[in-house]
């Protein structure tokens, strides 16, 4: 087998090379290796193996060509040493949490996070005895002021789900690192295209590949990527003896995704900021939050930090929850689902559905009310999106 290396490619080129590895039959696509195991010519080469004297694939649960191919990939998009594959994308951030600390340690996150990832922070870690502490993730001094002796890890989204909240990443890792703690970035909302955490200081970057990776609504993937160091002595062991491991069907579904990401994140978002500038003059709509726009909040940062707006928009219909309903239900192009990052715009209320779990105090807190609505913006044509959008918007 020969492995493309990816040399200075930029990102389109590394997403449709990057980590080939060809077989002896030099096929031009990247092979599906669907095996659970592999052979060797001798006893002997099966004990070197072993040892580790002689390189290759054992088990699909440590490693497998395919998924290989598209860890190295990813690695290319990332600027990443190393990176493991997982099975989902709580899978990815589950992992990078738990196994950064031990019991008796401290994390700070944002309070701002996709609901089952605050679950690991708020519900489970503290379980393993391992203090959580949650922050306003854009107030530096709410990070500062919760660092304790033994903190040890800090776990971020951002943009955020779902109101777009954007972390000064910088900020943070510098803070994290003046006392010796690492940071894990959720960088899923921006993609690997418009910002790039380890660049801003971050330690460890997860996705959840189920979204922008994959795009097209298939299958379930994640993605840990950090230096080779960090994944050697962290995550090596963990992969092979709890088997959070990515099939080879879906890393290979989700390298197909790659070949196409960089298009699709591009003319997503120039849709999306036509959307969202249409939405912000619409009378029915209240406040429009969208990383492109003068008017977002932390538009300085955005500036500083992201490469290109987002493929998604939080808006608020001033009529609540009944006319986000009601909105919601006259679209015909555009569907109801909880997803994101798919070729087909998609609308989720997130106060009913990814956010449901949360107190209201805690939604509040989060700035999600009954009209917060959330829109993932597709590769449909925009004018067709916006007529969708007016004539909902007409009816509700
Ligand atoms: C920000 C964020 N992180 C993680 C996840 C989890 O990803 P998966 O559904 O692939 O497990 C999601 C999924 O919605 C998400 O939005």
């Amino acid at each position: 087998m020969t492995n493309e290396t990816t040399r200075n490619w930029k990102p389109a080129t590394a997403m449709v090379h990057g980590g080939t590895l060809r077989s002896q039959f030099g096929e031009t696509s990247e092979a599906m290796y669907l095996t659970q195991g592999f052979v060797y010519e001798t006893a002997e080469a099966a004990e070197a193996r072993f040892k580790g004297e002689t390189q290759g694939f054992i088990y699909s649960r440590y490693a497998n060509p395919t998924v290989d191919m598209f860890e190295k990939r990813m690695c290319a998009l990332e600027g990443a040493e190393d990176a493991r594959a997982t099975a989902s994308g709580m899978a990815a951030v589950s992992a990078a949490l738990l196994c950064s600390v031990k019991a008796g340690d401290h994390v700070i996150a944002a309070r701002a996070l996709f609901g089952s990832c605050r679950w690991v922070v708020e519900t489970l870690m503290p379980k393993y005895g391992i203090e959580t502490t949650l922050v306003d993730g854009t107030k530096m001094e709410e990070w500062e002021k919760a660092v304790r002796p033994n903190t040890k890890l800090f776990f971020l989204e951002s943009p955020t789900n779902p109101t777009l909240e954007v972390i000064d990443i910088a900020a943070v890792a510098k803070i994290a690192n003046s006392i010796g703690a690492r940071v894990v970035v959720d960088n899923v909302f921006a993609t690997p295209l418009q910002q790039k955490p380890l660049e801003l200081g971050a330690h460890v970057v997860v996705y959840s590949a189920t979204k922008h990776i994959d795009g097209q609504g298939r299958c379930l993937g994640g993605v840990i990527l950090s230096d080779k160091k960090w994944i050697d002595e962290n995550l090596h062991d963990y992969f092979r003896h709890t088997g959070p491991s990515l099939s080879p069907f879906n890393a290979w579904t989700l390298l197909k995704g790659l070949e196409t990401l960089p298009i699709r994140v591009k003319q997503q978002t120039e849709s999306a900021g036509r959307i969202a500038g249409h939405l912000a003059c619409h009378p029915a709509v209240g406040r429009v939050i969208y990383p492109g726009r003068n008017d977002h909040p932390q538009a300085d940062i955005i500036a500083r930090q992201m490469t290109g707006g987002s493929t998604l928009i939080c808006f608020e219909l001033k009529g609540g929850k009944n006319a986000a309903f009601r909105f919601s239900n006259e679209l015909e192009i555009v569907k109801i689902s909880n997803n994101l990052g798919d070729a087909k715009s998609l609308i989720t209320h997130p106060a009913t559905t990814t956010h449901k779990n949360l107190s209201d105090d805690a939604r509040a807190e989060l700035g999600i009310d009954g009209g917060t609505l959330r829109i993932s913006i597709g590769l449909e044509d925009a004018d067709d999106l916006i007529g969708d959008i007016d004539r909902a918007l007409e009816k509700a």
